[in-house]
């Protein structure tokens, strides 16, 4: 159906959505609202509408993803409202209105049916108490946060836990816009699969974010060594009924596949990285995400090696993080060879975390698998080493890409 006032074809469920939408920012019970497409033959756009409250005043912040770096402006309500109604929003395939009172979702299937539907209110005033400046999208009074001890039981965050808060907010955050349409989409369990989840705050908030919001509950695990972490998060996930949750008490295994959607894998240490992302890459993941930590095997082998650039070689620590990002850019490229679209990000401050690096990836057939291959090839034989471990797990797979 058109909407004649700004000539764009929008059915009726998009034009209720928006509808809704301009109705929350009149009667001031907006919080935020992110939208997300596809355009024909291009990468997926996503845009973010934000209520920010500052000290003296509000204002909407909108930012894009359109290149994997967030653009960011300060719009009036009535410019946003023309905004939202621009080409470059509308049609759009996915979105979330987050009001004070409700959440409203629009949703597209395979088939591209459209549905629109409410959810409970997920975003009340979140994290206003703590932190002025940003407005996040998990609420602090889940109930998962108040049952790993992140939250008080009246719903509020603990100020020691705040870091805490901040990096599950900002994953949160992170895997919405990188996963958000797909999740409202699918017509089917999806699995989620979190390798070295230690006490879980990454796996419970994956859960808690897709079973909010998929068609229907979805099936979890978390993996870890340590055994009295895996029995502290199995009794909280059978308290907080996450029927699909269970946590496992082994070793991360490149060999093991069962299917999975979703791949997380932060802070595994070393090479366990390696081993997750590889066993990821056998289970056909659609996702992951991912922030290496240690890494320690490239580091090892080029001690004594003069090849890379002898200025850095020259500062024993400088080179240690140049093998560092060697290792990870080798990680990018082995994943594009093996079909992924691959980008890294900065997913929390780093006050909090000098790891804050994290790589996400998609599914992909576009991208050039041969060329990622022999860029890999060249680097590793640039920078005098011969072993990667997601190289050497994957071997079999990696012997011919595909172009
Ligand atoms: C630094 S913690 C991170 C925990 C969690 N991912 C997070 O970000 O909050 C790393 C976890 O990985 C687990 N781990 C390390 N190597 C592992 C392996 N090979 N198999 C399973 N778990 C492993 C450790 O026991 C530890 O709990």
């Amino acid at each position: 159906m058109v909407n004649s006032a700004a000539s764009i074809d929008v059915n009726d469920e998009q034009r209720s959505f928006l509808e809704a939408c301009k109705i929350a920012l009149e009667d001031g019970s907006f919080k935020r609202a992110v939208f997300s497409s596809r355009a024909k033959g291009n990468d997926k756009f996503k845009a973010s509408f934000d209520l920010i409250l500052g000290e003296k005043r509000k204002f909407i912040r909108y930012s894009t993803n359109q290149s994997s770096v967030d653009e960011t402006n300060e719009l009036d309500a009535h410019t946003l409202k023309e905004k939202m109604s621009s080409p470059e929003i509308s049609p759009f395939r996915a979105a979330t209105l987050n009001t004070g009172s409700f959440d409203l979702h629009y949703a597209e299937n395979r088939k591209m049916v459209p549905r629109l539907y409410k959810t409970k209110a997920s975003m009340k005033d979140v994290a206003q108490t703590h932190n002025k400046q940003k407005n996040y999208a998990l609420s602090e009074d889940r109930p998962f946060l108040k049952g790993l001890g992140v939250s008080t039981d009246g719903g509020k965050v603990h100020k020691k836990h705040y870091p805490k808060f901040r990096q599950i907010a900002n994953f949160v955050e992170i895997i919405d816009r990188d996963i958000g349409a797909f999740v409202q989409s699918t017509d089917r369990p999806i699995s989620i699969l979190d390798l070295g989840c230690g006490k879980g705050y990454l796996t419970f908030a994956t859960y808690d974010y897709v079973a909010s919001r998929a068609k229907m509950q979805p099936k979890a695990s978390g993996v870890d060594i340590k055994t009295n972490v895996i029995d502290l998060c199995n009794t909280l996930a059978r308290k907080l009924n996450f029927d699909g949750l269970v946590f496992k008490n082994a070793r991360i295994k490149p060999n093991k596949p069962e299917p999975v959607d979703i791949l997380i894998a932060l802070h595994a240490c070393d090479t366990a990285t390696d081993d997750a992302l590889a066993l990821g890459i056998r289970s056909d993941m659609e996702y992951f995400f991912c922030a290496p930590c240690c890494q320690a095997e490239i580091a090892q082998q080029t001690e004594t090696s003069t090849k890379g650039f002898d200025l850095i070689n020259a500062y024993p620590l400088m080179k240690r993080r140049q093998a560092d990002i060697v290792t990870d850019t080798c990680r990018a490229l082995l994943l594009t060879a093996l079909g992924y679209e691959v980008k890294f990000l900065e997913f929390t401050p780093l006050e909090h975390t000098a790891k804050n690096l994290m790589l996400v990836g998609k599914k992909s057939d576009t991208v050039n698998r041969q060329k990622a291959y022999e860029e890999y090839l060249k680097l590793k034989s640039d920078y005098g080493f011969t072993k990667h471990s997601l190289e050497e797990n994957l071997k079999d797979l990696l012997a011919e890409p595909t172009p």
